[in-house]
């Protein structure tokens, strides 16, 4: 047993995958979802079949209390608190001069805030592990129409390499940078060729590109402040 995994947005696509992956390797899995609970339930089963335990936990993350409420009944109903996954995010078309405040609010504690005071709550009660923040390779381009979510998600790279010094030796901070790896929801298998199209590799990445991005970072011990792009080439367009 490697201890107790917490991965925000967990229940289906990229956090999906990276739960299931985790229960593979050895740890137990508090699962938060938001709206996914037909999803949550399935994965929930998927990872007690693997004889590993998990909690479900649902929340919006905009509720300032949410972060803290995790990881106190993480650790109460699980124990031994080793990982922090910040995957959750939201991801949609609005450029500068459309984005309102409520905009700019919803990115800003989806990207920041929660995952911030999540880092806060965890570094609190973990004795020893490690927080992974899921990125996107936007955060080394200057691309402008997902405005906010790119500010955002910049702004959490911040978060991620000022938090790999602040909370070592005990935690090792790192993030992964994805570029075109899975459509958003209403979108179809095209437009992410379109956009792979456009990066050095020219086509996607496969979740399990991201699945050895966070095996790595998971299992290297002497790593830390690092951002792994997995993302063809794209941030170099
Ligand atoms: N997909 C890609 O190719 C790609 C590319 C670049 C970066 N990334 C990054 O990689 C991560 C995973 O990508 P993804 O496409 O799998 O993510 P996603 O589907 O956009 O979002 C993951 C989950 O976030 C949860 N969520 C949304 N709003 C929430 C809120 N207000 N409170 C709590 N949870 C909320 C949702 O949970 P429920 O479903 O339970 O509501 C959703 O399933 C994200 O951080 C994303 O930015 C992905």
């Amino acid at each position: 047993m490697k201890g107790v995994a917490i991965v925000t947005g967990g229940a289906k696509r990229l956090g999906g995958a990276i739960s299931v992956l985790l229960a593979q390797e050895g740890y137990d899995i508090a699962l938060h979802y938001h709206r996914s609970e037909g999803e949550a339930n399935k994965l929930k089963q998927e990872i007690d079949g693997l004889g590993r335990r998990c909690l479900l936990m649902q929340g919006d993350l905009s509720d300032p209390d949410l972060p803290h409420k995790l990881v106190e009944r993480s650790n109460a109903e699980l124990g031994a608190l080793k990982l922090l996954v910040n995957n959750a995010s939201c991801f949609e078309k609005i450029p500068f001069a459309e984005t309102s405040m409520h905009d700019f609010d919803r990115y800003f504690n989806l990207h920041l805030k929660a995952p911030f005071f999540l880092s806060q709550a965890f570094a609190k009660i973990c004795s020893e592990g490690a927080i992974l923040n899921l990125l996107d390779t936007r955060v080394e381009t200057y691309a402008t129409g997902y405005f906010a979510y790119s500010l955002s998600k910049k702004a959490l790279k911040e978060l991620t390499l000022l938090l790999a010094k602040a909370l070592a030796p005990r935690i090792r901070v790192n993030g992964i940078c994805p570029g075109p790896i899975l459509a958003p929801e209403e979108m179809d298998a095209d437009y992410l060729n379109k956009v792979a199209l456009r990066t050095p590799m020219k086509v996607p990445g496969k979740v399990e590109d991201i699945l050895y991005a966070v095996k790595y970072l998971t299992q290297s011990n002497y790593i830390n402040g690092e951002l792994l792009f997995v993302d063809g080439g794209e941030r170099l367009v």
